[in-house]
């Protein structure tokens, strides 16, 4: 039987992340989850164990460097040489940027972009010294197309594409065995919807088509075995949304500035003051456990033909030629209408 894998995982107490450790659970590995929530953390553990695997709950907010270094050696010490970094926690403001405040936009920075450069940093330290070990970055087709009223967070994600690829230069100059990749990930069915600080008026939101989180952790998986790649695209709607941007971004940001507040919300008010994780965890006060699922279970799907055609180089271009062709021509008939 072969050795279990070490993994840590950022954000692990809910959401993609959730998903992704119960995934690497039933492999049997050795996980290290960092959030912030006890209740999410417990849950996730609980997963874990259940799925097969082992887990260590770290409390740690990954805007600290310091914790993040310290959640390193807890599970090295705990489990031995960490092989898998995943980092994927994140916050964000639902907001024109004009009523976002400074502070709140570099919260959401450190969380969301230096978050990612920290865990890369602990990872990275450790697996260069051995010549072994994989980082995965979660990311957004966001990363490359932004919207509005999520400017910290397009900027956030645009940020970890820059920073991920000078690194990747800078491994593929050393001729190191250790590996950095990124999964660019559509619109998903997590609790950020309905924790996420937010100044707009109805609850918000992913712009379908919506998959649930078990979709993305299995881009995640895939990554992780396959991380020579620069990068991945989890379902359609990315491939759609990275090509067309490459060949149509005016017309895009016509486009979205038309749609792209309706279709961030739904009908459904929401409190003005509804608790948010921005600076603490939501689970903190009453201590319940959100899981991997938002609520939009009725309206997600639960498979993406198109990830089969992502791990298929050869065929995934062609298809997201197609996918930009028909994007881009989409988008002009929604500018003419
Ligand atoms: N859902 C989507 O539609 C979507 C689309 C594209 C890309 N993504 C990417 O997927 C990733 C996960 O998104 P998600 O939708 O799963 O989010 P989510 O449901 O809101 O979960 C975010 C996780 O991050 C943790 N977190 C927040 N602030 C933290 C901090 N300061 N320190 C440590 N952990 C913190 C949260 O736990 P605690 O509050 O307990 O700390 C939670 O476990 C993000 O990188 C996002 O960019 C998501």
């Amino acid at each position: 039987m072969s050795t279990p894998q070490v993994v840590v995982i950022t954000g692990a107490s809910a959401g993609i992340a959730r998903a992704t450790a119960q995934a690497f659970g039933r492999r049997g590995a050795k996980v290290g989850l960092l959030a912030r929530g006890q209740a999410g953390l417990d849950g996730a553990k609980a997963d874990v164990e259940r799925a097969g695997g082992q887990a260590l709950a770290i409390p740690t907010d990954v805007a600290d460097y310091h914790q993040v270094e310290a959640a390193a050696a807890a599970v090295e010490d705990a489990f031995g040489p960490i092989d898998i970094w995943v980092n994927v926690a994140f916050t964000s403001v639902f907001a024109p940027f004009t009523q976002i405040t400074p502070d709140e936009f570099k919260r959401v920075t450190e969380v969301s972009y230096l978050g990612f450069v920290y865990g890369t940093h602990v990872a990275l330290t450790r697996m260069t010294r051995r010549g072994h070990g994989t980082i995965v970055q979660v990311g957004s087709a966001l990363g490359s197309r932004s919207i509005p009223l999520q400017s910290a967070y397009c900027g956030a994600k645009h940020a970890i594409n820059g920073f991920t690829s000078s690194i990747r230069t800078e491994l593929l100059h050393e001729k190191s065995r250790v590996r950095i990749t990124v999964v660019q990930m559509p619109a998903v069915n997590t609790p950020q919807f309905s924790w996420v600080l937010s100044r707009l008026p109805n609850h918000p939101q992913p712009v379908p088509p919506i998959y649930q989180p078990e979709v993305a952790a299995r881009g995640v998986l895939y990554a992780a075995d396959h991380p020579g790649r620069k990068q991945y695209w989890v379902g359609a709607s990315t491939v759609g949304t990275i090509f067309a941007n490459k060949f149509a971004a005016p017309l895009l940001d016509r486009y979205l500035a038309r749609t792209g507040y309706k279709s961030q919300q739904t009908s459904d008010k929401v409190s003005a003051d509804r608790p948010n994780n921005l600076w603490e965890p939501v689970d903190g006060g009453d201590g319940h456990d959100h899981g991997a699922h938002g609520v939009f279970d009725a309206k997600a799907h639960s498979s993406a033909p198109q990830l089969w055609f992502s791990h298929h180089a050869g065929l995934a271009t062609g298809a997201a030629m197609a996918g930009a062709g028909l994007a881009v021509t989409l988008a002009i008939r929604a500018l003419r209408t």
